[in-house]
C-alpha cells in the first residue's frame, strides 16, 4: 500500500482500537471509511444470523435495507462465498440489492471468526470503478481490525439483534 491517504486511514483505524470499548471504536472505524474519500456514500456492518441471513448492524450513510436474504446480493454473496469482492459496476452484478439508487461501485469483506462469517463489512462508492486497489487493501486490512473488535465485545450481536 502506497497511497498515502489509505495507508494514514489504517494507521487511524489502528489507533480507535486502543480502547476497551469496541462499538464505539467500530462506529467511528466506519465513520473513517466514509469520510476518507468524496466518492464513499455508505460504510457499515450486516451482521449474521444462524441461517445465513443478513441483518444491519452500524453503519454511515443513508438509511439502508435491514434484511438480506442468504446468499442475496453483494453482501450476501460475500458472505455466502466468504471472500472479499470488488464490483466495479454494480449494476453488471446480477441480484445487486439498490439501498442507495446513487451507488455505482461497491466492495465487501468478509469478517471471519474461526471458519464462521459473523459480519460483512459492505462499503459503497458513488463512481463507477470507484474504488482503487489501494483503498481495497486498506478496507481489507481495516475489515481483519473489526473483526477483532467484534471477537472482543463478545455480546456485541446478541444485544444487537432481537432475534437472539
Ligand atoms: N448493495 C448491497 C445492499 C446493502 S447496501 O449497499 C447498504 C447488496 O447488494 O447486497
Amino acid at each position: 500500500m502506497n497511497n498515502t491517504r489509505d495507508t494514514l486511514l489504517v494507521a487511524q483505524a489502528q489507533a480507535l482500537c486502543d480502547t476497551p470499548h469496541s462499538l464505539s471504536a467500530i462506529c467511528n472505524i466506519l465513520a473513517l471509511i466514509y469520510w476518507s474519500a468524496d466518492s464513499i456514500n455508505w460504510a457499515g456492518l450486516y451482521f449474521t444470523d444462524p441461517d445465513g441471513s443478513l441483518y444491519l448492524g452500524p453503519f454511515v450513510g443513508k438509511p439502508a435495507c435491514m434484511e438480506i436474504a442468504a446468499g442475496t446480493g453483494v453482501v450476501g454473496t460475500c458472505a455466502s462465498r466468504k471472500e472479499p469482492l470488488l464490483v466495479p459496476d454494480v449494476h453488471a452484478f446480477p441480484g445487486h440489492i439498490a439501498c442507495d439508487s446513487e451507488s455505482r461501485s461497491e466492495a465487501v469483506f468478509p469478517l471471519m471468526q474461526d471458519e464462521t462469517v459473523i459480519a460483512v463489512l459492505d462499503i459503497d462508492c458513488l463512481e463507477t470503478d470507484g474504488i482503487t486497489p489501494d483503498q481495497f487493501r486498506s478496507f481489507q486490512t481495516i475489515a481483519g481490525l473489526i473483526a477483532d473488535l467484534l471477537a472482543k465485545e463478545g455480546n456485541l450481536r446478541s444485544g444487537i439483534s432481537s432475534a437472539d
